[in-house]
């Protein structure tokens, strides 16, 4: 940076000065040439004139008057002398000193005697420079009778011009001075300034140390710079982070999975194969607002735990393209790199029209399955014409998928949740030689539940034609092979977990899905305690209270958001001393609308706040704060830090991943969780508050315990939690699940798969 601003400094002086410097020359050359023109004039002048008044006296002889002439004319400015000389040259009249100064005059005195007109010119006179100007005398035939020699100093021009010089280079040296400075100033503030702030923040980003981002307006002005480094500053944490905990582990010789661990383990897993992912929810949804595109992500558990497996693994991920701008952003094979800000795998977007989206996923998926797989007192809804949409569906995304897995030698395939699950015989069928595992992210009801559904039998062909089927808890596993012994013919193998059915055996295993925890991550980043983060969030709310609860769904009938509420209700009418001082804040995305029972949902939450707030109204106090929107995850995450309790009271939720968040978020190893016993995550948090979610006075008690506890029995409980989620994370998660699938034996000959056709379903 010195360089280039002493570079920068001297190209301006040198430009500056010689422009300067071309100016002045003409300015003092003119000056120059005036001050010779004008003594020119006043010499040649003076000399004409002395000689017409001289022509008298001289033709009279009288000397007298020709002395008294030149001594009147001699006290003019720079003059050197005097002088009146017959035709023949001799001197009649001459000042003191003139003599001496003549050695150069003869010619000019020959040159005006016989021209018969005035001479002059500038003579060098020893040292001196000198003006002279001969002028003749005229009698009155106009002939030459004499002359007269006016002789001036002209030295003063140069000492004039030398000044001005002088006062140049003096101007040159303030203009080099101001330049300067004016230069280091711009160059410091617009540019020196940030780099060095940003280079700070990069060093303490480097070093570990805590870390602000330099400001916006230091990052815009070095914007394309700028583009690059959050991410990468986001990198270099991420890898810090990792390193740091790689580090830890082999301190405390513990083996706790990092996003390196499981990259290191896939590529080794999958010897070269690479990993596909098929969801229907996609990780990243591009959205028209404003005649701007922003990139959102949606609030699905699912996505939580999965995008993180494939930053680590890279790889591809198939999934419905939902957003309004989805279709500008891909290239012509319908793909793009994610994350957008820092590329890292594949998306596949699987364009679906609106009447496909409306019967596979509004309705089969969401209307059907969902209420049958969540015991939740909705009545699932099944139309033959969903299923149809739902059949068509899945075979798309086989589509989409097998051209992705095009040319794959090992292809080892993820399929997600609920809305395939004909996929793995799809893909199956196809592709014998891909390992197919699929995760059913949701409950799996007992085998009675089950059989509500007129397409039972297909869906289960369909799922086993997986090898290996994933659920988040072994009470799940175990309802799914009950289903299967009671509906198809298959060898069920309870020792082993496993089915067999036309010579292909699937493995029906528990994985319990997690979420990333970062110790000493966010912390850092925001450099906030959770006071500080509480009081800054309730300022930001116009909200004061000393207590807060939080919530985080998506607004879905299975979340038992209701009962929460009449929980709080029930709280504050038990403990009155907290009315005024205790809000509870619901966070609540809003979620698959256009279904009916979805969109009276939303009515009935919100009119249930409202019911209560207007039960306990006092001054600006609300006891439930109900925020219907969309959050993003740094949003989120304030709440949990800022909240002394978290309520995950799911009426029915196969693992529910707000329970693990919460616990991720509390670095601080404070807050209390209430969960619900009806959650897989309930198996692994023992240290939870645990309660029923129907009872809702046990779990307004639930709330006061939460709110009494004492500091050390929270830190020993959320320490533990801490350590399980840690131990658990959704990298091991994701380990053993490919593990499990690379493991497993696949038989060769896979053929002859018959779909069992409609009229052999049983109802
Ligand atoms: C549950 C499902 C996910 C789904 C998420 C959000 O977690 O298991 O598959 O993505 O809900 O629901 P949505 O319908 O908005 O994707």
């Amino acid at each position: 940076m010195k360089i280039l601003s002493l570079r920068l400094i001297v190209a301006l002086i040198i430009g500056v000065t010689l422009v300067s410097l071309a100016s002045s020359w003409f300015e003092l050359r003119t000056t120059k040439d005036a001050l010779r023109r004008e003594l020119e004039s006043k010499a040649e002048t003076l000399g004409q004139s002395l000689a017409a008044a001289a022509e008298g006296p001289l033709q009279a002889g009288d000397t007298a008057r020709l002395e008294l002439m030149v001594r009147r004319s001699t006290n003019d400015a720079h003059m050197l002398g005097i002088g009146i000389y017959d035709r023949d040259g001799t001197s009649l009249v001459v000042t003191p000193g003139l003599g001496s100064l003549l050695s150069g005059a003869p010619k000019l005195m020959t040159d005006a005697l016989h021209g018969n007109r005035t001479v002059s010119g500038f003579v060098r006179s020893g040292l001196k420079r000198t003006h002279m100007v001969v002028a003749p005398i005229r009698a009155i035939d106009n002939k030459a009778i004499g002359e007269v020699i006016v002789v001036h100093d002209a030295t003063y021009i140069r000492t004039e011009i030398f000044r001005a010089w002088s006062r140049f280079f003096l101007r040159m040296a303030v203009q080099v001075l101001v330049i300067a400075i004016i230069t280091l100033v711009v160059l410091r503030w617009s540019l020196t300034g940030p780099i060095a702030r940003i280079s700070q923040w990069m060093k303490a980003l480097r070093t570990g140390r805590h870390a602000v981002q330099p400001r916006a307006q230091d990052l815009n002005l070095l914007s394309p710079f700028a583009n690059e480094l959050a991410p990468l500053a986001e990198s270099m944490w991420q890898a810090r982070a990792a390193a740091e905990t790689e580090a830890r582990l082999r301190n405390i010789n513990e083996s706790l999975w990092t996003a390196q661990r499981l990259a290191d383990h896939v590529r080794n897993r999958l010897n070269g194969s690479n990993l596909f992912v098929v969801s229907n929810r996609e990780p990243y949804r591009h959205i028209r607002q404003d005649q701007k595109v922003k990139v959102t992500i949606p609030p699905s558990g699912l996505v939580t735990a999965i995008e993180p497996i494939l930053r680590a693994c890279r790889g591809t991920w198939v999934a419905h393209g939902s957003g309004n701008a989805d279709a500008e952003t891909v290239d012509t094979h319908d793909r793009l790199q994610v994350p957008p800000d820092d590329p890292r795998y594949t998306l596949r977007r699987v364009w679906l029209s609106s009447e496909e989206e409306d019967g596979y996923y509004n309705g089969f998926s969401n209307e059907g399955l969902w209420p049958l797989c969540h015991i939740a007192h909705t009545r699932p809804t099944f139309r033959a014409s969903d299923w149809e949409y739902y059949n068509r569906v899945n075979q798309k995304f086989a589509n989409a998928l097998v051209e992705e897995i095009a040319g794959e030698d090992h292809p080892v395939v993820l399929i997600q949740d609920y809305h395939f699950a004909l996929l793995p015989r799809l893909i199956k069928d196809r592709l014998p030689h891909a390992r197919v595992a699929i995760f059913w992210h949701i409950p799996w009801p007992n085998a009675e539940s089950f059989s509500i559904c007129p397409w039972q039998r297909e869906l289960l062909d369909g799922l086993l034609g997986a090898d290996l089927i994933g659920f988040h808890t072994q009470a799940h596993c175990n309802n799914f092979l009950n289903t299967v012994h009671n509906v198809l013919e298959a060898k069920v193998d309870w020792e082993h977990f496993s089915i067999e059915r036309n010579q292909h055996r699937s493995s029906i295993l528990p994985f319990p899905i997690s979420v990333e925890l970062l110790d000493d991550h966010s912390l850092a980043q925001t450099g906030m305690t959770a006071e500080e983060e509480r009081s800054a969030l309730l300022q930001e709310l116009g909200i004061e209270v000393t207590y807060l609860g939080v919530g985080v769904d998506r607004v879905d009938y299975t979340k038992g958001i209701l009962e929460r509420f009449q929980a709080v209700e029930s709280f504050l009418e038990r403990y009155p001393k907290y009315q005024g001082k205790f809000t509870f804040i619901q966070i609540g995305a809003p979620t698959r609308s256009r279904i009916k029972r979805y969109a009276d949902f939303q009515a009935e939450v919100k009119a249930e706040a409202e019911r209560i707030n207007e039960r306990f109204k006092r001054g600006k106090w609300k006891a439930i704060v109900f925020q219907n929107r969309e959050h993003t995850h740094e949003e989120v995450q304030r709440y949990y830090r800022a909240a002394h309790l978290c309520m995950v009271t799911s009426l029915h939720d196969g693992m529910n991943l707000v329970a693990k968040e919460y616990v991720a978020a509390r670095q601080d190893e404070r807050g209390v969780l209430i969960l619900s016993r009806f959650t897989g995550a309930a198996r692994e948090l023992h240290d939870a508050i645990i309660v029923n979610p129907y009872d809702i006075e046990s779990t307004a008690e639930a709330i006061a315990h939460a709110l009494e506890m004492n500091v050390s029995e929270m830190v020993d409980r959320m320490r533990r939690m801490r350590r399980s989620v840690r131990e658990r994370n959704i990298y091991w998660w994701a380990a053993t699940l490919i593990g499990e699938l690379c493991e497993l034996r696949l038989k060769k000959a896979y053929t002859n798969v018959s779909v069992i056709g409609r009229a052999q379903v049983e109802r």
